[in-house]
């Protein structure tokens, strides 16, 4: 080949090649946006059947047994660094096979009689299935977190296809949510030594914590429902 058209199949190819794997890209990309609005539509269903839960025991025993709820969903970083600790690749199903915790909810509710109220309504529902539960209320972690950690399977309806997606709902009262955040700000506090008298600290207050439940929880028993 003359050196001339060397050049110019070369440069041929290498457009070529950049063409497709833009293509690619924008293909995968779009295949990402659309995995993570799927996501966000399988919170939004979760939320409005925990909103509606919240009316009907409201109507029923004129108590709110839900404080607050909040939605997140997990950020392409923390997905990242999540795969690759799993050994996994870097791709959209392995999102999706491997991750439980795209879309998360959590519950905060007043009392700890009203976390497994709301949490055995919301598995009553004949859509929802539970894949994973970890009650750290009854089993507290060793730093002290409280919890009550649902994985579960939601369907949402697109215009062709039924899907199920997973979402972690994690319920807890306003003293384990109040523990855990501040838990959870000291923890990633950065150019701190987290010192073993402080963990023991950070256990009694979680202790203090139970027991402020457990006591609010008798007062509610008393205030007939
Ligand atoms: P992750 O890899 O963090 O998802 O942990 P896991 O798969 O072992 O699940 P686990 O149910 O133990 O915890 C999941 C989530 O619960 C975390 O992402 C936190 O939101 C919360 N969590 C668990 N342990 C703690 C804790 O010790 N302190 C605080 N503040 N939150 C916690
Ligand atoms: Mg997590």
């Amino acid at each position: 080949m003359e050196p001339k058209r060397d050049e110019i199949v070369k440069h041929q190819l290498e457009t070529a090649f950049t063409a497709d794997v833009l293509e690619w890209g924008k293909d995968y990309m779009q295949r990402f946006t659309t995995l993570m609005a799927y996501y966000r539509c399988a919170m939004m269903e979760v939320e409005t059947k925990l909103h509606v839960l919240d009316v009907e025991y409201s109507l029923q025993y004129d108590r709110n047994p839900i404080n607050s709820i909040k939605t997140r969903l997990k950020s392409a970083e923390s997905m990242r660094e999540k795969l690759q600790k799993m050994g996994l690749p870097l791709s959209i199903s392995a999102i999706e096979d491997n991750l439980s915790d795209v879309a998360g909810v959590r519950v905060i509710c007043s009392f700890p009689k009203d976390v497994y109220t709301i949490a055995d309504s919301l598995l009553k529902q004949d859509d929802i299935q539970l894949v994973q539960i970890k009650d750290y209320i009854k089993n507290p972690k060793p730093n002290g977190y409280r919890s009550l950690h649902l994985i579960i399977t939601v369907p949402i309806f697109l215009a062709h296809e039924k899907k199920l997606m997973r979402v972690e709902v994690q319920l807890r009262t306003i003293a384990m949510d109040s523990w855990a955040s501040l838990e959870h700000q000291l923890r990633y506090k950065k150019d701190y030594d987290f010192t073993d008298e402080m963990k023991y600290e950070l256990l009694l207050c979680a202790n203090l914590s139970a027991e402020l439940d457990a006591r609010m929880d008798a007062l509610r028993s008393q205030v007939k429902d």
